[in-house]
């Protein structure tokens, strides 16, 4: 029942988005001001709605129990033969900021239920940025905050709190933009437990000191429990890639990972190569298991690995219109091949170096007891253990569509 209200909002967003970018060739009627002809024109994705009709310049743009999770951006009344054009940003929860997108391009993740915007710099280039400047203010915990311009972020990114709502205008060089209208929308009311907008497993490392990703594959599994106490006894955090159906029977590993301060990751929701499969399946299959995890857990994953690592066919081009990276490996223990306890203690100690992504298994015994060795051992050697995006966090960000195995400092 509760899919089927998801498969029906993905559906109502999928048609926002066709009459946004029926709307992006320039129809946009806004009347031109006195004194200037530029404007800025703008979409918000919010998480639980979809995207919003195109919004005039200076329109500020909120909605009750959701947040935005994409943002694009485009001009109008640009003076003929002036160079130029509106670029953007924005700070993902959990990834941190998305490469510049440009003139309508989408920033962030297009999903229901992506992941929040913690902030957003909006800025222009060419001769437009030596005549003009772009404003940008934000609502954060309901109160809009004052104006930005040129590329300052509007919001904080880092201290677990989500964007409320968004405005972007453009003004002459060194004017303020006036007055705002305000739109709120009412909003679909955000699932139970988001209201708080920040993804697991995101906290911040130690960016001097030397860390490591470890990542558990195929779960959850009540093998999980014993790699949780362990990560528990030390303050560890980990990366757990689940398979969407096996997460309702294991909802209380999960909540447990979440309440760790472990990071949920998807990988599929029943195994498939993405690799064979169109981009469509591989949206469905990645929002079925989103859609699990919210169920027992309030959040969806923050981060993907593809199953076997495939990444070919529509993967990267699919994942990049989503928003993730896609989240591989550098040392692989082949723990699932082994099934022997010192073999996958070896391998991980033997080779491990900072900045290194781990791929072990949640669904074998041995890999469990190997996980209790290692845990502790990495955190004599002075190793923080950190999830995915903690590390990438801390080494750079990580961009859409692209494959990480390590991060390097
Ligand atoms: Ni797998």
């Amino acid at each position: 029942m509760i899919f089927q209200a998801r498969k029906l909002m993905a559906v109502l967003a999928a048609a926002s988005m066709v009459l946004v970018l029926t709307h992006a060739g320039g129809t946009f009627g806004a009347p031109a001001y006195a004194d200037s002809d530029l404007q800025a024109q703008f979409s918000v994705f919010f998480a639980h709605n979809g995207w919003t009709e195109q919004l005039p310049d200076n329109r500020k743009i909120s909605r009750t129990g959701d947040y935005p999770s994409a943002f694009r951006a485009g001009l109008t009344g640009q003076p003929a033969g002036m160079s130029g054009t509106v670029l953007y940003s924005v700070n993902v929860s959990g990834t941190g900021w998305t490469a510049r997108a440009e003139n309508g391009a989408t920033a962030g993740k297009e999903i229901p239920e992506g992941a929040p915007l913690e902030s957003i710099k909006v800025w222009l280039n060419g001769d437009l940025a030596k005549n003009y400047d772009i404003c940008t203010r934000v609502m954060v915990d309901g109160a809009w905050q004052d104006w930005v311009r040129n590329g300052q972020e509007a919001g904080q990114a880092g201290v677990g709190k989500h964007l409320d709502g968004i405005c972007v205008s453009v003004v002459k060089k060194g004017e303020t933009p006036g007055d705002s209208s305000e739109q709120v929308e009412a909003g679909t009311p955000a699932a139970a437990g988001t209201a708080s907008g920040t993804a697991s497993g995101t906290g911040t490392a130690d960016a001097s000191k030397p860390m490591v990703a470890l990542t558990f594959d195929d779960g959850p599994s009540s093998y999980d429990a014993r790699t949780l106490a362990a990560l528990e006894a030390v303050g560890g955090h980990a990366t757990f890639f689940m398979v969407g159906n096996r997460v309702a029977a294991h909802a209380d590993i999960v909540q447990r990972m979440v309440a760790d301060g472990c990071e949920l990751g998807n990988h599929s929701f029943a195994h498939q190569d993405l690799a064979k499969l169109s981009s469509d399946a591989i949206q469905q299959t990645i929002a079925q298991t989103n859609d699990a995890l919210m169920s027992v857990a309030g959040q969806p994953a923050s981060v993907i690995r593809p199953p076997y690592g495939a990444v070919g066919g529509a993967v990267k081009p699919t994942l990049a219109a989503m928003g993730y990276a896609a989240i591989l490996w550098h040392i692989d223990t082949l723990d699932w091949k082994t099934r022997n306890t010192a073999n996958t203690v070896k391998v991980v100690l033997d080779q491990v170096q900072d900045g290194d992504i781990v791929l072990m298994h949640s669904i074998y015994e041995p890999s469990a007891a190997a996980a209790e060795q290692i845990i502790p051992e990495l955190v004599n050697r002075g190793y923080q253990l950190v999830t995915v995006s903690e590390l990438a966090n801390a080494r750079g960000g990580m961009t859409p569509g692209v494959g990480y195995g390590r991060f390097r400092p």
